[in-house]
């Protein structure tokens, strides 16, 4: 009896092992890394965009983007075609929109910008942007 017992929670304890082992493996997959992100950043978007808060240059202010809706930076003169974007920046929202010409995922925006097609870059990238609050 007390070895049937033994079983199974033997049992429970290696199943649960292994769905811990796979979480932790599928989240680190997809995070990315904020430190080389960083640096994605500077070459492709410092010319146009900051992080802090406030600072707008070409481009409206990236502070806190990751959950902000699109378009809504107050005191940033957007395109009528962001101004009218009805999403919000989620990391696979700016995933797929940053991973082609900016033109294709939002016609009429003054965005230049030709896309981020190499796709660690891309999840180093956001997992940066989403440290920035
Ligand atoms: C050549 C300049 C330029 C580059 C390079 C550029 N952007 Fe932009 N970006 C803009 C402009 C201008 C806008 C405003 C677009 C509009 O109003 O249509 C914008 C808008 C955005 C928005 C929408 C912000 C909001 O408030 O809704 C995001 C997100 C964004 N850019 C991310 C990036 C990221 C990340 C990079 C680098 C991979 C990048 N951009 C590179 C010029 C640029």
């Amino acid at each position: 009896m007390i070895e049937l017992a033994l079983r199974q929670s033997m049992r429970c304890l290696v199943v649960a092992g292994v769905l811990f082992g796979w979480m932790v493996t599928s989240s680190t997959a997809s995070a990315g890394d904020a430190s080389a992100g960083s640096s994605v950043f500077k070459t492709e978007c410092s010319e146009c965009h900051s992080v802090k808060e406030g600072r707008n240059k070409k481009g409206p202010s990236l502070f806190g983007v990751v959950g902000r809706a699109a378009g809504t930076i107050p005191d940033y003169s957007y395109s009528d075609a962001l101004k009218q974007a009805h999403w919000v920046w989620t990391a696979d929202k700016l995933h797929s929109y940053l991973s082609q010409p900016a033109k294709q995922a939002n016609p009429g925006t003054k965005m230049k910008y030709s896309g981020l097609t190499d796709p660690k870059q891309l999840d180093d990238l956001i997992s940066y942007l989403s440290t920035i609050h």
